[in-house]
């Protein structure tokens, strides 16, 4: 295996990008990120570069979709492959902005295309996500299960999909590695890095770890009705370590041949919202406080992976469950309380 040295990451400074970043330095890649801080902060590099013990080769901010500007990162390093992570990814912010999100996540990934194509990058990994899989009932869901989306997010990624197999299909020197993560969690063992989404957070686990920390009276539970064990819905939480592990086997794996292969990333674990509660509540140490709500638009009762096709093919497999991500996301929202913004400002050197 012949492995890519210099890797672009897409949404670096986000919350699975930062993570990926400390994941490729601590395996001698070289890092070029590129984050437009909509929802991150520069701040984040200090922290993976203190983490990593070694500096991020480039940082920029800008929007993937100026392609003239993303054109010139191309231009000033030798980028052997993408791993592509920026995008929005709220269900229910995504029913309230669909054309933004399309624009964002669709027209994000075609700019980052025609720049690769242009500078003759071939190789690919893409963040997609189970959300494609829409509401197919009940069990674990493997690669074979037809997609169905059911909100603009959901239908941003899996078009998204279809343009990467329409480009694999085109030009057979493209590889393609599309990861469907499930519900991504947790935060780096160090305390440093985790999830500080602006605003309001719409994922459980940052809604969680605020109300835990005070800055949120209560969680409001999405839907008690759901045909599951406890009426809320489920889902598959991966701890962000081993999703950004996956991203880096994947790297690994580039060479084995052209083409466009798809993974599922998960457990094949699901936990409900009441579970992801208890399990917070014993990792602060405090019952957490929580309110019957209406269902969220786009919202489905189950989505659980069949994960054994990456283990197979690649033998990654998680080796963290969700007490782990509990106790790392409540590790880092204890020690940021506000976040990173409302931490002390290391200075930051754009290199
Ligand atoms: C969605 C995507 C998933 C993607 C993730 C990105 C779907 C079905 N899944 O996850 O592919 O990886 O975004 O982060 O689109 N909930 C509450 N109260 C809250 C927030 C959430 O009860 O305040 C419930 C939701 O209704 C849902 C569960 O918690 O049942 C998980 O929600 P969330 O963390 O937003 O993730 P998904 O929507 O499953």
């Amino acid at each position: 295996m012949n492995a890519p040295s210099t890797v672009l990451v897409t949404g670096g400074a986000g919350f699975i990008g930062s993570h990926a970043c400390v994941e490729l330095l601590d395996h001698g890649f070289e890092v070029i990120a590129v984050d437009n801080y909509s929802n991150s902060t520069p701040q984040v590099y200090a922290r993976v570069e203190r983490i990593a013990g070694r500096f991020v080769g480039a940082v920029y901010e800008l929007d993937i979709r100026d392609r003239p500007t993303l054109s010139a990162v191309f231009d000033r390093h030798s980028v052997d492959a993408v791993v592509h992570f920026a995008a929005h990814k709220a269900t229910g912010e995504s029913t309230r902005m669909p054309v933004e999100y399309y624009d964002t996540n669709v027209g994000g990934t075609t700019a980052l295309l025609r720049t690769m194509h242009e500078h003759g990058v071939h190789q690919l990994v893409f963040s997609s996500s189970c959300t494609v899989y829409g509401d197919a009932g009940h069990g674990p869901l493997d690669e074979t299960t037809p997609p169905r989306p059911t909100s603009p997010y959901a239908a941003s990624k899996w078009i998204c999909e279809q343009i990467l197999a329409d480009v694999c299909h085109r030009h057979p020197e493209y590889t393609v590695l599309c990861l469907r993560y499930f519900n991504p969690a947790g935060a780096h063992p160090s305390g440093l890095l985790g999830e500080d989404p602006r605003g309001t957070p719409e994922n459980l686990m940052p809604y969680v770890a605020q109300v835990a920390v005070g800055r949120r009276e209560q969680l409001r539970v999405f839907g008690t009705d759901y045909p599951t064990p406890d009426g809320t819905a489920i889902r598959d939480y991966l701890h962000v370590m081993d999703t950004v592990e996956a991203h880096r086997v994947a790297l690994d794996h580039l060479d084995d041949g052209p083409g466009m292969r798809v993974y599922n990333l998960g457990t094949g674990k699901g936990s409900s919202v009441l579970d992801v509660v208890a399990a917070f509540s014993d990792a602060c140490g405090r019952p957490l406080p929580s309110e019957v709500a209406p269902r969220r638009p786009g919202d489905v009762a189950e989505l659980v992976a069949d994960a054994s096709a990456v283990t197979r093919v690649w033998g990654w497999r998680p080796t963290r469950d969700l007490t782990d991500m509990c106790r790392d996301a409540w590790r880092f929202q204890r020690l940021h309380p506000r976040g990173y913004e409302g931490s002390a400002r290391r200075p930051h050197t754009k290199h």
